[in-house]
């Protein structure tokens, strides 16, 4: 299929480890639940190396394409942690208001078998040898007691791809961010979604906008695998540490 040209990102990525990294990556298929490109990943792997970055949070990991090449990559770095939280179950996966041409939000998760999808990314997890470096929190987000998990040192790269019903992304922007500090990245995806849209303009106004990359073919193809995403700076306010 072709689809726009972008840009050749992840050359700042030493040439062996991103092709680890895109291997790692390929070992997920997607599908139309989802799933990070290897341009996305390349992009948050270098901000990872350029900023020092350790601790790193993804809500919502499905089949862990973006989960499993950060946690290789941190296992690389032999530095800090990939946290993937995810309830992995039919009911949490019920969207409303988010809406996929072909695809109806509400049915669909009926017929994925997410435990199984749930024991895969585990499976990758043993095969791969990342085990030191990669957490899994099957919970929802919004269940996750964040004071336990993540009070002993900030977040400094949260990637928030879980439920993507306006209220759920407006919880956990609220409940998250204090856990962030000034200087964390903030990365949102579906920013086009319309339920993501308005509440990603807001944040855009309150924290530096880094860049956003979304293809014009997102919202036609959803099994495309296309780019929808943000990535921003915070700037103090609404973030918990300094
Ligand atoms: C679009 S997929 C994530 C794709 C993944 N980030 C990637 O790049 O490959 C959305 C995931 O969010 C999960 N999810 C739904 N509700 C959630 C919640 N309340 N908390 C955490 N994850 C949730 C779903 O189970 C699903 O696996």
């Amino acid at each position: 299929m072709s689809g726009p040209t972008l840009p050749h990102l992840g050359e700042g990525l030493e040439p062996t480890l991103r092709e680890d990294l895109a291997a790692v990556t390929e070992l997920v298929p997607l599908d139309e639940g989802g799933g990070a490109t290897a341009l996305k990943v390349f992009l948050l792997a270098e901000l990872i190396l350029n900023r020092d970055l350790s601790r790193i949070v993804e809500i919502g990991v499905y089949r862990g394409r973006l989960f499993l090449p950060l946690a290789r990559l941190m296992f690389w770095l032999q530095r800090g942690e990939m946290v993937g939280i995810d309830p992995w179950s039919a009911e949490a996966a019920v969207q409303h208001e988010a809406a996929l041409p072909g695809i109806d939000l509400v049915e669909w998760p009926a017929t994925i078998d997410w435990a199984g999808m749930h024991a895969d990314v585990q499976r990758h997890i043993e095969r791969l040898g990342i085990g030191e470096r990669a957490r899994l929190i099957p919970q929802r987000s919004e269940d996750v007691d964040l004071a336990a998990e993540f009070g002993d040192a900030p977040i400094d790269l949260l990637h928030i791809d879980g439920n993507h019903d306006r209220e759920a992304v407006r919880q956990d922007l609220d409940r998250f961010l204090p856990y962030m500090r000034e200087g964390s990245i903030l990365v949102m995806d579906d920013i086009g979604w319309p339920s993501v849209r308005n509440i990603y303009e807001e944040v855009a106004t309150e924290h530096q906008v880094l860049f956003r990359i979304t293809e014009g073919s997102v919202l036609l193809t959803p099994t495309s695998g296309g780019n929808d995403f943000a990535v921003l700076e915070l700037r103090p306010k609404s973030t918990g540490r300094t």
